[in-house]
């Protein structure tokens, strides 16, 4: 996944014109896109509101909708926590408020440093070994206060 909103306005373009006349583009116009960028990025916006006839204001609405949605570059560490029934029932609960009050966000947000953010998320397809995280695309299981710590403290001296 691309984070910078480098070049691809171009991209974004194509991504664009490849949706806009389905039925019901909008939502896949925006996941595309930030899947290809990482994000939505305000002159996305501009793109997608003149392509689709429609105005900025009524893409931000959709935007604010959806939670999945950014307007702003990602953290560099994406955690999601699982609140399934299967990892609930091991812990996850305790694990929320643990990792809100350690990463002193809520969910939605992002570290002030812009390196975690935190997200839930339903079943990650690893219930035996709940609580799971995901942090980016690397599953995490059995996750205790202590281990959330330790693997945030190994992933961030991996970011030095
Ligand atoms: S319930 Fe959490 S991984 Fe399935």
């Amino acid at each position: 996944m691309k984070i910078e909103f480098s070049s691809p306005l171009s991209n974004v373009e194509n991504i664009i014109d490849s949706l806009k006349n389905k039925e019901g583009s909008l939502l896949p116009i925006l996941h595309a896109i930030q899947k290809e960028v990482g994000y939505i990025a305000p002159q996305a916006i501009e793109r997608i509101a003149i392509k689709l006839k429609q105005t900025p204001a009524e893409i931000h609405g959709v935007i604010s909708f959806y939670h999945q949605f950014r307007t702003s570059p990602p953290a560099k560490y994406k955690i999601q926590i699982c609140r399934a029934e299967a990892c609930q029932s091991r812990g996850s609960r305790q694990l929320e408020v643990h990792a809100k009050s350690f990463l002193n966000i809520d969910y939605h947000q992002m570290t002030s440093d812009k390196k975690f953010s935190l997200d839930s998320v339903y079943c990650l397809g690893n219930c035996a070994t709940g609580p799971n995280i995901r942090i980016n695309d690397d599953l995490y299981g059995r996750i205790s206060n202590e281990k959330f710590e330790q693997v945030l403290s190994n992933v961030d001296r991996e970011l030095k």
